[in-house]
Order: structure tokens, then sequence, then C-alpha cells
């Protein structure tokens, strides 16, 4: 028996969004640039995805790009905002996924200034110091901060961040990886240039994702070749995973509340009976304010090291995380925990779920964390 609680890396493909991708990966192998039936059958099967995707954040078709996931979407927008839109000063934070702290670093060599917005303890911007930021600068702006945070939870409002971009003449990306298709959003309604989202996070396959771009962005190729994706990204689609992300984001839309509802059940059940059973036990983020549902991140006062502490659960038949999953494996420490301040003598463990989780798993988790912690 297995107990996967790292849905926060990436979670099990559903069973109908294989369903759905089996065709293109046989019979409708044509290329979708191809005039013949084979290409149309492929083009209108991208196009089907596309449209799922815009009505699952309420975007135009036009405005959605698919690429080879999270990472490639969020490259794409803070490259292009600078080389294209005449971006000089990105505002950012310390906790952002390693590939959009890391593209924002890489900038600095590019001659554009970068600031971090302060966070509070749970790793939420500080929206005064980002309005003092944006007041100050003269340079034309970019904001980057992402939905929810990928180790915590914690929930940046992307509304009052929009706003904000909004009244000071700045661009805003937002990277949400891990909230899209748990947390309803409208992009008609929220100021957002650029915004990305990845297949795997949400019961669909690994390699694919989008970039929503807003109509009135306009940016060049990201990849040249064929032009293919609105000529930002060239290189024949992967259409069976585009199809399979069509219909995973249908999914989660479809059954955003009801699954929400499961989620939480197990949720609750697990921190009361961490409370209960782990007295000093440490919860990080903003656990029981805006969070996201699906990730919990747990301090324990123990002098197991996480790395053994991951490796015994692993042992048990539980899988959890030491923080994302770039930093499986590796004893260096999460930068987002770093940042957040954990107390000396704890160590963290991210527990992350889907609505495949039931509350038996918890019960099994917790004994074995006894046993262990
Ligand atoms: C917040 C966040 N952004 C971006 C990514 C990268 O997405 P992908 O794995 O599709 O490249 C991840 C994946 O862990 C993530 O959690």
């Amino acid at each position: 028996m297995r107990i996967y609680l790292d849905n926060a890396a990436t979670t099990p493909l559903c069973d109908t969004v294989l369903e759905a991708m089996l065709p293109y990966l046989k019979n409708n192998y044509g290329n979708p640039s191809s005039t013949h039936q084979e290409g149309r059958t492929a083009r209108a099967g991208i196009e089907r995805a596309r449209k799922s995707v815009a009505l699952a954040i309420k975007a135009s078709t036009s405005e959605i790009i698919f690429t080879s996931g999270g990472t490639e979407a969020n490259n794409t927008a803070i490259k292009c905002a600078v080389r294209d839109l005449g971006v000089q000063r990105i505002i950012s934070s310390a906790v952002e996924h390693s590939c959009v702290f890391s593209t924002v670093n890489r900038m600095r060599n590019e001659q554009i200034e970068v600031e971090l917005v302060e966070l509070d303890s749970t790793g939420r911007a500080n929206l005064e110091h980002l309005e003092r930021l944006l007041k100050e600068g003269s340079k034309k702006t970019l904001v980057s901060l992402m939905h929810a945070n990928n180790e915590v939870g914690t929930l940046n409002p992307i509304d009052k961040i929009g706003a904000l971009c909004k009244q000071y003449d700045a661009y805003f990306h937002t990277d949400t990886v891990q909230s899209i298709g748990h947390i309803p959003i409208d992009v008609s309604k929220l100021n957002i240039n650029f915004l990305s989202g990845s297949g795997h996070k949400l019961h669909g396959p690994k390699g694919v994702g989008f970039l929503y771009i807003n109509k009135h962005n306009i940016i060049d190729a990201y990849i040249d070749g064929g032009g293919q994706e609105r000529k930002v990204r060239s290189g024949t689609e992967n259409v069976a995973s585009i199809i399979g992300l069509g219909k995973a984001i249908e999914l989660a839309i479809e059954h955003l509340e009801a699954r929400r509802i499961e989620i939480e059940v197990v949720r609750d059940y697990f921190i009361q009976e961490l409370k209960a059973n782990f007295p000093a036990v440490h919860i990080n983020g903003d656990y029981a304010g805006a969070y996201l549902f699906t990730v919990l991140n747990v301090s324990f006062k123990t002098s197991t090291p996480i790395n053994m502490l991951l490796f015994k659960l692993d042992l048990k038949g539980i899988s959890a995380s030491g923080g994302s999953a770039c930093n499986s494996g590796a004893v260096t420490a999460s930068r987002v925990l770093t940042t957040l301040g954990i107390p000396e003598g704890y160590h963290s463990a991210r527990f992350s779920f889907s609505h495949f989780n039931k509350k038996e798993e918890v019960d099994y988790t917790i004994a074995q964390l006894k046993e262990i912690v």
C-alpha cells in the first residue's frame, strides 16, 4: 500500500484524462500544422483544449499559448516582458518557485533592477511595501508574485496586487501553477498581464503547461521556428499532452467545489491529529487564513533530520516532501522556509493532498509519524 501525500510535486493522472489523450497518441497522429485530414483532427483537438483552458480562467482563446510546463511559461513571461515590453525593473519575492526566482535573478545581468517585496511571517507579500516600491520607481516595472506558494500554501491577494499594478502602470505576472483548478481565477475581472499553469499539478500529464498573455501585451517569439502557438512558441505541439491538459482543467473546474470539500475534510483531520499527537508541532504558512487547501507544511520538534524522516516515511509507504520537488533529496535547507524562519530544533515536511486521499490514510500516517518523529 502507498499513501501519496506529495500532490504539490505532482498529481496522479486521472483516468478520464488518459482516455482523452489515447486517441491522440495512436490514431490522431497528424501534425496540427498539416492541412490534410489527420492534421485538421489534431488541430481541432488542440483548439478544443485551448478553449477549455481559456474558459477555466475566463480568458479568450487567443490569449492562451501552450508551453512545455509551468517553468517555460514563467520564463517566457518574465524574459519577454523585459525584452519586448520595455521592462527595466522587476519586483518579485524571495519565496517564488525557483523557475521565477532564478529567472528574475538572471535578469540582473541584463541590467534590470530587481526589488524583493517584504513578506509577512506566512510568506504573503506586504502590500504597503509593494505600493511604496511601485510609487518610488520611475522605470517600467514588472511585478512577479505567485498566487499560492508551493511549499507552504499561503495565498497572495492577486486581486489587490493587480489593482496596485494598474494604479502604478506596472505589468503583473502571476505564477498560478499550484492554485489553478483549485481556486477560481477570473482574469476578466483581475488586472493580470501574464499567468502560468501546468498540467501535472491538476491530474493532467507532465511536460505541458500554458501561459495566459493578456491581449494588450504583444510579445515576440520566445522560441523561434515554424511559428506555432501565436508565433511565440515554435515547435510541433505536444498534441496528446495538450489534450490531456485541456481535459484535466475542464474536470478540475467542473469538480472544483466538490474536490475542495473532500480535500479540506482530510486536511482538517490531519491538522487536528497532528496537534493532538505532537503538541509542539508548528504549521507553516497561513494555514488557517487565506491558504491553498492542498498544501500543509509542518515543522516537528525532533532531532531526526528531515531527509531521514522522509526516508523512514517512504519505507512505511508514505510519500511526502521536504519542500518543493526540485529540493527533494537535497540536503540544503529550503529557501522558502529559511526566508520565513523556522524555530531552532524544528524540521519541516510538506504534506500535500488531492481528492484521492482519505481520512484513513491520515490515521496511518500519524501512527507512523509517532514512531519516527
Ligand atoms: C509554483 C510553481 N511554479 C512553477 C512550477 C514548475 O512547473 P513545471 O513542473 O510544470 O515546470 C512548479 C512546480 O513545482 C510550482 O510549484
